[in-house]
């Protein structure tokens, strides 16, 4: 039997090594996972699942209510016994400013973000020993957010679920490690060890996930939601899609893609205006801070304005599938890898299996003899 067909091992048979490296340190976990933040998935129970697992996740600021933050952080604590932990935000939520506040309150470990703070409100959390680390789709984005004060970088290749750009992880990843001198974090297209050992071998210190944590017995995805992120066999059916808010997004095409691409622009607008008016009751934000967000993206860029207007569309449409458990009536943002995962695992399943297999896969390749890594 060649190497390639031997089977994957059992779960903690290869298991030596932790793999390891400076990220452990810098994030306090035991293994170089991240788990990324995901609206209404990553919450609470996710996150503590995963750095029990020895992993480290992201709570998902930028859909919880502004009145359940600070529980939030409180139930991650002591679901782990105090365990860090990051949390994920974006400038234009309008409890922003209250999450940074309770990252600082609680010394949450790292935060992460797409579209970035300004260097005063980076330099105040780096100030309380806060990793910055943003999310970025190209290697200009990760060398303006280390120049606005970010101290690691998670870059997404276009395979990954949810917003996402259009090169490649395995073109994206060696050029930004490259070019920057900060720890470079990979994602877009892992989950499993194989994925792990390559992202080390390219030089990064860890692989972030998003779809192999969704797609575990601890994300709280309803089952309707997640069978149907099972069913997923041919990766080309996780297609982008810039109609649910203007911007390129990763998902699951399904009944309600389907209707949306036929749909009439009015129409388009309708769906905009009606998710925007949930979106805004939901988080209690006033019109007032609605006009400013939109007088903001007049003056940066009136070809955005589109764009703010559907801001709301992609929480309001991924509640449907991952709270209400409605898949076919919203959006299932997902990564392509979502194709090649046939069963849920738990989250501990899922770190332990991972770090098994890339021992296994290390051990494999220095059997060849003239290969030592
Ligand atoms: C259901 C879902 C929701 C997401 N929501 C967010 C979000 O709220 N904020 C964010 O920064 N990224 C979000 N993302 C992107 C992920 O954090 C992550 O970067 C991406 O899933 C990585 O690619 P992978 O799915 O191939 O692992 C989401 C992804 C998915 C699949």
């Amino acid at each position: 039997m060649s190497a390639a067909m031997t089977p994957a091992p059992a779960v903690g048979a290869t298991q030596k090594s932790t793999l390891h490296t400076p990220l452990c340190d810098l994030l306090g976990c035991r293994y170089p996972i991240v788990q990324t933040a995901m609206g209404w998935v990553a919450g609470a129970e996710l996150v503590a699942a995963t750095c029990n697992a020895g992993a480290f996740g992201f709570l998902a600021g930028a859909t919880i209510a502004a009145d359940k933050i600070e529980a939030e952080i409180l139930r991650v604590k002591q679901l782990t016994g105090d365990k860090p932990f990051g949390i994920n935000f974006h400038m234009f939520q309008p409890n922003a400013q209250q999450l940074l506040d309770l990252a600082v309150k609680y010394r949450v470990r790292a935060v992460s973000y797409g579209r970035g703070p300004d260097k005063k409100t980076i330099a105040r959390l780096r100030q309380a020993d806060i990793v910055c680390m943003p999310t970025v789709g190209a290697l200009k984005h990760a060398q303006k957010a280390i120049e606005m004060g970010a101290n690691a970088i998670t870059i997404q290749g276009g395979e990954g679920g949810g917003h996402t750009g259009s090169v490649p992880t395995t073109v994206l990843l060696p050029q930004v490690v490259d070019a920057v001198d900060v720890p470079v974090i990979a994602a877009g297209g892992f989950y499993d060890g194989r994925g792990l050992l390559a992202a080390l071998a390219f030089g990064a210190q860890g692989v972030a996930m998003g779809t192999r944590f969704l797609m575990t017995t601890d994300s709280g995805v309803p089952e309707n939601t997640l069978q149907r992120y099972l069913k997923v066999k041919d990766a080309d059916k996780i297609r982008i899609s810039h109609l649910v808010d203007g911007m390129p997004q990763r998902m699951i095409a399904n009944e309600y893609l389907d209707a949306l691409e036929k749909s009439s622009p009015l129409r388009r607008v309708w769906i905009a205006l009606q998710c925007a008016r949930q979106w805004k009751s939901q988080t209690g934000m006033t019109t007032g801070h609605a006009l400013k967000i939109l007088m903001q993206a007049l003056r940066e860029d009136a070809s955005s304005v589109a764009q703010t207007v559907m801001a709301a569309n992609a929480p309001m449409l991924l509640q449907k599938s991952m709270v209400d458990g409605k898949p076919e009536q919203g959006v299932m943002s997902s990564g392509q890898v979502a194709a090649l995962i046939d069963q849920l695992q738990s989250c501990q399943q899922v770190v332990e299996g991972i770090v098994a297999e890339a021992n296994y896969r290390r051990a494999v390749i220095n059997g060849y003899g003239d290969i030592h890594i």
